[in-house]
């Protein structure tokens, strides 16, 4: 069988998971996809630096962009990040080059995912980004077919690892929010700038790429309404725990009478909901259909293998022809009843 050979740009924690996870599980992804999947070639800063993985005999560019132009790529895989820039520039070049894209870029997608899905589908090429939200939780992958048979009321969840491992070691250890935030950074699950993460941002990236998938339309960053953890303290954790309530930062999309809600906040969630227990670096994802009722998604948000496993779902899905249109649900089907919450 022909291998789909794969370009990545960026070779920080996610891409040498990515090259590892092709390497490690070659016979399974193989016969899973029905082709072999092969990185080919990859992109990244510093030529020199050891990353713990070998890169003998694959090719290497300097400019992230020249990978959409080399004849052994079908598939650019982007794990620079930024909403533009470098990566946009690739993820443009990489659709007029005839290659399909793979990304774990948020900012990007929530920003610009609706015009490159256009690019992508013109070529009948394959735009895919499940690594984008919730990490290792096939999220998008959900919504776009198990539920695809649902009007969804609501969409919510625990969006950042990163949030969710500060209030969890700020509740269990006492520690300052500013101490566990370095803690944080040290094992590779913030943002390149923190603030993303402890500000919202972040999540709220991922909440207008769900609400984008679950109600129509395109992800609207500026319709968020966004306030992050920066000013949650020990003594607010304490005293919510002893009225039975946990404080987690949730990212929440529901149709209202009114049109499509969403915010990002601190919530106070009972201590009888699931999600509530639901610590560290994971992350959960509630979607309440009509039909299905309330379902909840949970798993690693962030870190190497998590990522680099939605990335290589993806991979899969594109070498077996069955990755299907980016944004699969036309604007709009809306007005579906909220779910009993769970
Ligand atoms: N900084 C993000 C998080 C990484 O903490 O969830 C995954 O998107």
């Amino acid at each position: 069988a022909v291998p789909l050979r794969v370009g990545v740009a960026g070779l920080g924690t996610v891409g040498v998971g990515v090259i590892e996870i092709l390497r490690n599980q070659a016979a399974l992804i193989a016969a899973r996809a029905g082709r072999p999947i092969e990185v080919t070639a990859v992109s990244a800063r510093d030529r020199s630096r050891d990353r713990g993985v070998d890169l003998a005999g694959l090719g290497w560019e300097d400019d992230a962009v020249a990978l959409a132009r080399r004849d052994d790529v079908d598939v650019v895989v982007e794990l620079i990040g930024g909403a533009e820039g470098t990566a946009l520039d690739l993820a443009r070049a990489a659709f007029s080059g005839g290659k399909s894209f793979v990304t774990a870029n948020k900012a990007m997608i929530a920003a610009h995912g609706p015009e490159l899905a256009a690019a992508a589908e013109e070529s009948g090429l394959a735009l895919a980004f499940e690594a984008a939200v919730a990490g290792g939780i096939p999220i998008l992958k959900a919504l776009r077919e198990g539920l695809a048979g649902n009007a969804v009321g609501r969409v919510y969840g625990i969006l950042n690892g990163t949030c969710n491992y500060i209030l969890t070691e700020m509740r269990t250890t006492g520690r300052d929010f500013s101490d566990v935030l370095a803690q944080a950074q040290a094992l590779g699950y913030a943002e390149a700038d923190p603030t993303f993460d402890v500000d919202g941002i972040d999540t709220a990236h991922k909440l207008a790429i769900l609400a984008a998938l679950a109600f129509g339309g395109r992800p609207d960053i500026d319709a968020i309404h966004v306030e992050g953890i920066r000013h949650v303290t020990i003594d607010d954790i304490r005293f919510a725990e002893e009225l039975g309530f946990r404080i987690k930062l949730l990212g929440v999309a529901r149709m209202t009478g009114q049109g499509l809600e969403q915010r990002v906040h601190p919530c106070m969630v009972p201590l009888s909901a699931p999600i509530a227990h639901v610590e560290g670096v994971f992350n959960a994802v509630v979607a309440e259909g009509d039909a299905v009722g309330g379902t909840m998604f949970q798993g690693r948000g962030a870190g190497r293998g998590p990522t680099a496993s939605a990335v290589v779902a993806d991979l899969i899905d594109i070498a077996r022809g069955h990755a299907g249109p980016a944004f699969s649900v036309p604007a709009l089907a809306l007005g579906a009843p909220a779910a009993a919450p769970i």
